[in-house]
């Protein structure tokens, strides 16, 4: 089964998704690698993103490499960050990493992380999540993360929120069967353990209806 859980940058997708992961033995499917991979090939080596994408040959586990290549810390950067939000309005580039995707996810049990993971990728999720934070709390976490400052991180985030939900090809929005989650307050192995639950519940058949806001 898969369990898709998507939101904008610092919501805490990645730390939630990979205890989900390791909490109920799934793997785990970062997809904001796989662009963030391609632009930084893009970067390097220039040329068109959709090719660059196509092509790349992308690992992804403890270390994620790029044709063999290891590249955990560089595709961290802010520039990369920045170039993979922008090369990720292409629809060719989309393209070339949404079958990537679901061809990992084809088999087995995934918990799987992005923006479009439940609208495109993997309509059919088994649990589908939408994980929220507000503005300042996801750009303080992740100015913690890049020991950069948070003012600094919440401009660049707000560009990068901007980009992603306002661009043509699949934006940034959660799927209308989604339960969304506000993360703000909560510490990280509350979230998980809810998922962890609803994920038992809907193995169960047994899906909840998803509250209304508030
Ligand atoms: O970690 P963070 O949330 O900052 O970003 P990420 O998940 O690594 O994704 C980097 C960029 O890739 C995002 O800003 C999106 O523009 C793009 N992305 C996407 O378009 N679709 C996905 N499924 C995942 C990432």
């Amino acid at each position: 089964m898969v369990v898709a859980i998507d939101g904008p940058a610092g919501a805490g997708k990645s730390t939630v998704a990979r205890a989900t992961a390791r909490a109920l033995d799934f793997t785990y499917l970062d997809s904001g690698a796989m662009y963030r991979t391609a632009a930084l090939a893009y970067l390097e080596r220039g040329g068109r993103p959709a090719e660059r994408a196509a092509e790349i040959e992308i690992e992804l586990g403890e270390r994620v490499l790029a044709n063999g290549r290891d590249v955990t810390e560089a595709i961290r950067r802010p520039e990369v960050s920045e170039a993979a939000s922008q090369i990720a309005v292409e629809k060719g580039v989309r393209a070339a990493l949404v079958a990537k995707q679901r061809e990992l996810l084809d088999r087995g049990d995934w918990v799987a992380e992005g923006r479009d993971i439940g609208t495109v990728v993997a309509p059919d999720a088994a649990l589908k999540i939408f994980l929220t934070a507000s503005p300042e709390a996801r750009a303080r976490r992740r100015a913690l993360e890049l020991g950069a400052d948070w003012r600094t991180v919440l401009r660049d985030q707000a560009l990068r929120d901007e980009q992603d939900r306002s661009r043509e090809q699949s934006p940034l929005r959660a799927a209308a069967d989604a339960i969304e989650l506000d993360s703000t307050d909560r510490a990280v192995e509350d979230v998980v353990g809810q998922i962890v639950a609803l994920v038992r519940d809907a193995r169960r058949g047994s899906l909840p209806t998803p509250a209304g806001p508030g």
